[in-house]
């Protein structure tokens, strides 16, 4: 069983309108509420890919139905640790160009009575798992070091962690030598503070990751793929998708490859094919953070992944 700690669900309301104008009504064509956030997005992948998952994370009284129907209508067992205060809210408007603006709400601030039940929450959890992955933005009240001290307590109990976080967050977390951190460009950019403009320079930077004690570090970089590095060496896996539909989320889903791929024990190189075919499989779909089943497969022949030697 892989167990995701997504703490902060976000209700996700996608619009579809025509021209978008600001300051003015704009209606639209099509809309849709569903529930959100980058933990929940990794579970529902590793479901679609057919490996056990349960989720743990934040909802409220007036979406905890909405959620719990969701996750069990794509595979996930969901833990919902319920908050008094609602949820986040985030807003996804496409226009007819495709181009999506985002409005996304700052959400509830905990307290330490909401820490506590999700500590405890992720403790029973962590009984159960062999995988655990930390993903995704922390809500108000939680300090930075949060993933860090929950990645040392994976590790103490001798179980994998599996880290996306960004800023501090993820700075923090480098030092609980977590087993995988998946930083993208952006957040790799900022936390060694230099351009990472290739493939070169992002291996670079994995190797300093693993000075670190990070065991099998990877960034990804969008269209360029992704890279990674283990015992084995490192990697470059990239694949040409059919048409580019939403990109966003594709981070996530490439999470859960990687995730499903080392809870099968398959190789760096395996679990980087996978990975980037949920990835690139994300990225032809309108819906953000999941994947069809199908399209993974279909892609994953086409995935070159080549050792990278340079
Ligand atoms: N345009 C694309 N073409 C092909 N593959 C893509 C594309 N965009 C993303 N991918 C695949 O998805 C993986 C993750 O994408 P990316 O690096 O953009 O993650 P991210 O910025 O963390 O995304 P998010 O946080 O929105 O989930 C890439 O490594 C790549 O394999
Ligand atoms: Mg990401």
């Amino acid at each position: 069983m892989i167990t995701v700690l997504g703490i902060n669900t976000a209700i996700d309301h996608l619009m579809q309108v025509g021209e978008l104008r600001l300051g003015e009504v704009n209606r639209t064509m099509h809309e849709q509420v569903l529930p959100g956030g980058k933990g929940l997005h990794v579970a529902q992948t590793i479901a679609a890919l057919r490996e056990p998952v349960q989720l743990i994370g934040l909802v409220d009284a007036a979406h905890r139905n909405l959620t719990a129907r969701r996750m069990s209508e794509r595979g996930v067992l969901f833990h919902g640790v319920e908050i008094d205060a609602p949820l986040r809210h985030c807003i996804a408007l496409r226009d007819a160009h495709g181009r999506i603006t985002e409005v996304l709400g700052q959400g509830p601030e905990l307290d330490g009575r909401d820490r506590a039940a999700l500590q405890r929450a992720f403790l029973r959890a962590l009984e159960e798992s062999d995988l655990v992955v930390l993903s995704g933005s922390l809500p108000r009240g939680f300090a930075a070091d949060t993933y860090a001290e929950l990645a040392q307590q994976v590790r103490a109990a001798g179980k994998r962690c599996l880290v996306d976080a960004s800023g501090d967050v993820l700075r923090w977390a480098v030092s609980a030598q977590p087993y995988l951190l998946k930083p993208n460009r952006d957040e790799a950019e900022a936390l060694f503070g230099r351009a990472i403009a290739g493939v070169d320079a992002a291996v670079a930077a994995l190797r300093e990751l693993r000075a670190q004690g990070v065991a099998m570090p990877v960034l990804s970089l969008g269209a360029l793929g992704a890279v990674g590095m283990d015992d084995s060496g490192a990697w470059h896996a990239s694949v040409e998708p059919g048409q580019v539909r939403n990109t966003v989320g594709s981070g996530d889903c490439f999470l859960a490859g990687m995730a499903v791929a080392i809870a099968r024990d398959q190789s760096l190189r395996e679990a980087l094919r996978l990975a980037v075919a949920c990835g690139a499989a994300n990225a032809m779909e309108v819906e953000t953070g999941y994947v069809r089943t199908d399209q993974v497969e279909a892609l994953l022949g086409r995935v070159r992944v080549e050792e990278w030697t340079r």
